[in-house]
């Protein structure tokens, strides 16, 4: 993706007669007797002699969430156009409410190559997010890319708070933007140009740029260190499966995180095949690995005084001659023997190995991260995820993915559920066998091969990684870039509180 430029100028009053943009975006507000104009929006009101609401109202507005008006203002100020963007309720506009309406206006903005948005008025960094994300679209694959989105966003300065900090804010909130779009991209690249080889090309490249520790293991080299989960699952592709170490090394660190992310760049369901229908959004099955690569990139821009490791298992899950197979035995990586009694749960055998070498280098925090089950969507739905793990570190993190506006929620790993992994023949099977319970039976599974006492995080995303419907607020059809912001968050807390 290419990321607009941002300019942070001075707040709307000042900014209006000046601004070289061709658009101006206002809020707007479900008040008790119709439209309100939202903070922000009163220099442009001025311009309109106090005529902004009535000019509004008649056109239909009605303040209603990602409602977008659009006035001429036939000379009444540089700009040519007023993009009025509803905000919903006039009572607790939140973080998330400001970040979804600056999300719809960034997506009706494409055309118009320099804006200025007042939002920011209501509040900084979800404008800036929002805004950026709400431009970003895919075309690499499109022989006509259509209209592209604005070069330059202007962004009005709040009334609190100084021109430092706000400078800070806009940075920090440019890059978080960006790194959603990198996961992005990684997720909407299809499966015949992304595999595991040429995942570890890009992951190489981002890594170069951003100064990065970066390790590749391919197959020989899993097999030489005993990867018989990543081995497994990858033997039936042509294509061959890797494992990457990509680590960014803050000054003064104060804690290590280890990230671990599921990249299976594409899930057939291998022996234990997949039904046709919608197959397709297999695509998406390493938004995981996308996501822990572009937050430990983030994590090197905004110099975290952190530890920072990532560990991306990668593999193609195919049917061949060559494949794994229901009734196979795998010996993983630190010994654990697992009886693969469906193909189709791969996502945990490699994530296995990538937990166990993660927990060798003994961190103070894991998050792990995958498309794990389709049991994470039937029990919250596209866009919740679901957070596993110790008790208070996944509290922490569902707190910190609510805040975010991605939303996770704490799930429990039911001890009961255990036994049903028991396996005839090895330490563990891959299923339970039943179908009740599937997310958390996939978070006892990984429970097994996390270090005893180590605060960890499981996060899945099945669901809301991926959007197969029409986009909605900052939301692109395709790849999200969920969870890159709650592991943002997650780690400048860790900064922050140990
Ligand atoms: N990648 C899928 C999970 C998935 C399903 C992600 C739908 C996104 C949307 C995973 O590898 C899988 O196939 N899981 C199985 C597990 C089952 C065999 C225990 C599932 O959920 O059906
Ligand atoms: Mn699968
Ligand atoms: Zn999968």
């Amino acid at each position: 993706m290419s990321v607009p430029k941002l300019t942070l100028s001075e707040n709307s009053e000042g900014a209006l007669a000046k601004s070289r943009a061709e658009v101006i975006v206002v809020g707007t507000l479900q008040g008790a007797d119709g439209v309100e104009l939202a903070a922000g929006a009163e220099a442009v009101d001025d311009a309109f002699e106090g005529t902004l609401t009535e000019v509004l109202a008649t056109l239909g507005a009605t303040g209603k969430s990602e409602e977008i008006v659009k006035v001429p203002t036939l000379g009444r100020v540089p700009a040519g156009l007023v993009l009025a963007v509803g905000l919903g309720k006039a009572d607790d506009v939140t973080p998330e409410r400001v970040r979804r309406a600056a999300g719809a206006s960034g997506r009706a903005l494409s055309g118009h190559k320099r804006v200025l948005t007042t939002l920011s008025e209501l509040d900084l960094q979800a404008t800036v997010e929002g805004t950026v994300l709400g431009t970003y679209s895919f075309t690499e694959y499109k022989s006509e890319p259509g209209e592209a989105a604005p070069s330059t966003i202007e962004v009005a300065a709040p009334s609190e708070g100084t021109t430092r900090a706000h400078k800070a804010t806009v940075k920090a909130a440019t890059a978080i933007a960006e790194a959603v779009g990198v996961a992005r991209d990684l997720v909407n690249t299809p499966p015949n140009d992304l595999y595991p080889g040429s995942f570890a090309e890009r992951a190489k490249d981002l890594a170069d740029t951003a100064g990065l520790e970066f390790e590749v293991l391919d197959e020989k080299a899993l097999k030489r260190k005993g990867f018989g989960g990543i081995l497994g699952v990858g033997g039936g592709s042509s294509r061959p499966p890797r494992l990457l170490r990509v680590a960014y090394r803050g000054a003064k660190a104060k804690k290590t995180v280890a990230l671990v992310g599921k990249g299976i760049t594409f899930d057939t369901g291998g022996i234990s095949l997949k039904p046709a229908a919608g197959m397709d959004s297999m695509t998406s099955d390493m938004a995981g690995a996308a996501a822990v690569l572009a937050s430990v990139v983030l994590a090197a821009k905004l110099k975290y005084p952190l530890e920072v490791v990532a560990h991306i298992p990668l593999a193609e899950n195919m049917p061949s001659g060559t494949a794994y197979r229901p009734g196979d035995v795998l010996t993983m990586y630190g010994g654990k023997t697992v009886e693969v009694l469906n193909t189709d749960a791969e996502g945990r055998l490699i994530l296995a190995d990538a937990i166990s070498r993660a927990c060798e280098e003994e961190p103070d925090y894991l998050i792990e991260t995958s498309t794990l089950t389709g049991a994470q969507i039937v029990a919250l739905g596209e866009r919740t995820a679901g957070i596993m793990g110790s008790d208070d570190f996944r509290d922490r993190v569902a707190t910190l993915a609510q805040a975010t506006g991605e939303n996770g929620w704490p799930m429990p790993l039911p001890e009961e559920l255990r036994s049903g992994l028991d396996s005839k023949i090895a330490d563990l099977a891959n299923v339970t066998g039943q179908r009740w319970g599937g997310m958390l039976a996939a978070g006892i599974f990984l429970r097994e091969f996390v270090s005893g006492d180590l605060p960890w995080a499981h996060i899945d995303i099945a669901g809301p990684s991926y959007n197969s419907g029409s986009p909605w607020g900052y939301t692109a059809k395709g790849g999200t870039g969920v969870p890159v912001r709650t592991i943002a968050a997650v780690l400048a807390d860790i900064a922050d509180y140990g």
